[in-house]
């Protein structure tokens, strides 16, 4: 069994009536990304303040690094993004990360420079943060949670706001600290497609519960046989596909059930068969639809 980073048992935080957090239940696995999905409100930060030690449990138990009880130590050993940094504007980068290393007493110096260079913010030389880019203002964040050097890093909806390209470069930049460096990772999004391709497992939570923790892994199996593409003619597609499970659906759409050998071989066959694909439904939408239907009965 693979070393477990973070767990939560029962976990349950109540704002008076309302149950924020109900009886959750989740674990994230050293050297995962924990893609973790809710609408608004759903409960997220509120998890989130709990393991970052913001926040006090009404019920529960939360382990860290295999340790229960008083956190302190592990604690040191994270670093996070929650809600949105607290930047100085009038300061630069490597100023506003000074300020940083100095308020949380991290004694390594050269942290700065290492942190600065992993999310590139090495060339900014003076330039007031306030002037910053809302994707150069993340990075920033991003350098903060860095400092120290954390095994786990958690990240409360990072990419709110930021536009396709710069959530791209985000998910570029959170992939290599896990693969170059280990780095466990715990990032939420109340949009699933944000975290499409990057989570290797998603916890999804609704209402202050735990829906379903779920490797990528298994949600892969789940949906290799889910495959929708358009084409200019479903009939003749259908037809250069026979031996395929394929079902014929309005506006030239086929639904491929039979988990054909690759994606790119299916297409191949299309097209060498005279058909023209027009637009391949991937999975990241079938995986969306799933999720739809997990929260579509307890609205
Ligand atoms: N400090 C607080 N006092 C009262 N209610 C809160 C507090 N923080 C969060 N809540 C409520 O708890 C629920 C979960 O909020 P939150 O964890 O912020 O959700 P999310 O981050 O998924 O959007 C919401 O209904 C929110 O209004
Ligand atoms: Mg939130």
């Amino acid at each position: 069994m693979s070393e477990t980073v973070f767990t939560a048992r029962n976990l349950t935080k109540r704002y008076g009536q309302l149950r924020a957090l109900n009886y959750v239940s989740m674990e994230v696995r050293r050297g995962e990304i924990y893609g973790f999905v809710g609408e608004n409100g759903a409960g997220k930060t509120t998890l989130i303040r709990v393991l970052a030690g913001l926040a006090a449990p009404s019920d529960g138990q939360i382990t860290l690094f295999g340790r229960e009880g008083n956190l302190a130590k592990e604690r040191r050993r994270i670093g996070g993004m929650v809600e949105s940094p607290a930047v100085y504007p009038n300061f630069s980068a490597r100023e506003n990360l000074e300020i940083c290393r100095l308020q949380r007493g991290i004694k390594d110096k050269q942290s700065i420079q290492r942190a600065l260079e992993t999310v590139g913010l090495t060339d900014t030389g003076k330039k007031k943060a306030k002037n910053f880019s809302l994707g150069m203002k993340q990075r920033l964040g991003l350098a903060m949670a860095l400092l120290g050097d954390p095994e786990f890093l958690i990240l409360d909806e990072p990419v709110n706001g930021l536009d396709p390209a710069g959530i791209m470069e985000f998910r570029e930049l959170l992939r290599r600290l896990n693969a170059e460096r280990g780095i466990t990772i715990l990032i939420s999004s109340h949009l699933l497609a944000e975290l499409f391709q990057l989570a290797t497992c998603y916890g999804f939570i609704h209402k202050g519960e735990i829906l379903e923790q779920i490797t990528l892994a298994e949600l892969n199996a789940k949906f290799k046989k889910q495959l929708y593409i358009r084409v200019d003619d479903a009939q003749k597609a259908a037809a250069v596909l026979a031996g395929e499970n394929v079902e014929c659906l309005p506006a030239n759409i086929l639904r491929i059930t039979g988990g054909p050998p690759s994606n790119a071989g299916l297409v191949r066959a299309l097209v060498n068969g005279g058909v023209a694909v027009e637009e391949v439904v991937l999975r990241g939408e079938a995986l969306e639809d799933y999720y739809m239907s997990l929260i579509g009965g307890r609205r």
